[in-house]
């Protein structure tokens, strides 16, 4: 049986059901992950989590380690991540509330470490990333999504921000333009270090606001939480149906 992991974003720092068997601080070559990681049964079925953020939401986007994350979650043996994040709906489905499983990204990060290959180079070292998300789990999300009673978009690009800030009206408009339909701060290099140690990966997102200059008013910390606290209750719904079905 496949080992999955959950990351918590924004507005899921942890897991209420989760029955909690292990929690353990892992340290990396490349420095100590954000929380420690939770080994627990969900439904009664095995799943390690870890808050991306850290525990109280301590690190912001653009420090956030993702080499540690990703690598203490391949050291427990994880191979299939699903990644939940909060994002910024840009595109006309793409309304607060919506889950989005999307099927592309576009980086706009910068200075993050975003490599496991930085000394160690060889050809084989340019992992295809063509489609930088899980087919397999992609469908099996959108397939259970389908049965939850919330709009779920099957497919969207993601363009990854550097933030903290929000984006400009203007960004947004070059972001569309490139043709990103989500905006969110963590999906990259996240995705890329996944792909690097040969694991699984597919994003979960749910859309916390209109993004920048997109509903004619701006945007306010309140109705991102107010947003999350709806769209990560459907989102808990979502993993406890998709478990039973990606540890088959
Ligand atoms: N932009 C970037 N990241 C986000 C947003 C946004 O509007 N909302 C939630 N995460």
């Amino acid at each position: 049986m496949s080992k999955l992991a959950i990351i918590g974003g924004t507005g899921l720092a942890h897991l209420s059901d989760l029955k909690i068997i292990n929690k353990q601080m892992v340290h990396t070559p490349f420095g100590a992950a954000s929380a420690p990681l939770i080994t627990g049964e969900l439904c009664s079925q095995p799943v390690v989590f870890i808050a991306r953020h850290g525990h109280g939401h301590t690190i912001p986007p653009h420090k956030i380690n993702y080499q540690a994350n990703i690598w203490a979650l391949k050291s427990l043996g994880v191979e299939r991540i699903i990644a939940v994040a909060a994002v910024g709906g840009i595109t006309e489905k793409m309304g607060p509330k919506t889950i989005v499983i999307p099927d592309q990204l576009i980086d706009y990060t910068y200075g993050r470490e975003h490599t496991f290959f930085n000394d160690d180079f060889s050809p084989e070292r340019h992992i295809d990333f063509t489609n930088p998300y899980n087919n397999d789990l992609r469908e099996q999300m959108i397939s259970v999504g389908s049965s939850l009673d919330c709009d779920v978009v099957s497919e969207g690009i993601y363009g990854a921000t550097q933030g903290p800030r929000l984006e400009t009206a203007a960004e947004i408009n070059k972001l569309e333009k490139d043709g990103c339909d989500i905006v969110g701060m963590t999906g990259m290099p996240e995705a890329a270090l996944a792909r690097e140690l040969d694991m699984d990966y597919a994003t979960c997102a749910v859309v916390a606001n209109w993004a920048a200059g997109r509903s004619g008013s701006d945007i306010t910390m309140q109705e991102i939480e107010e947003n999350l606290i709806d769209g990560m209750g459907n989102v808990r719904g979502l993993i406890e149906k998709l478990l039973p079905l990606v540890l088959k």
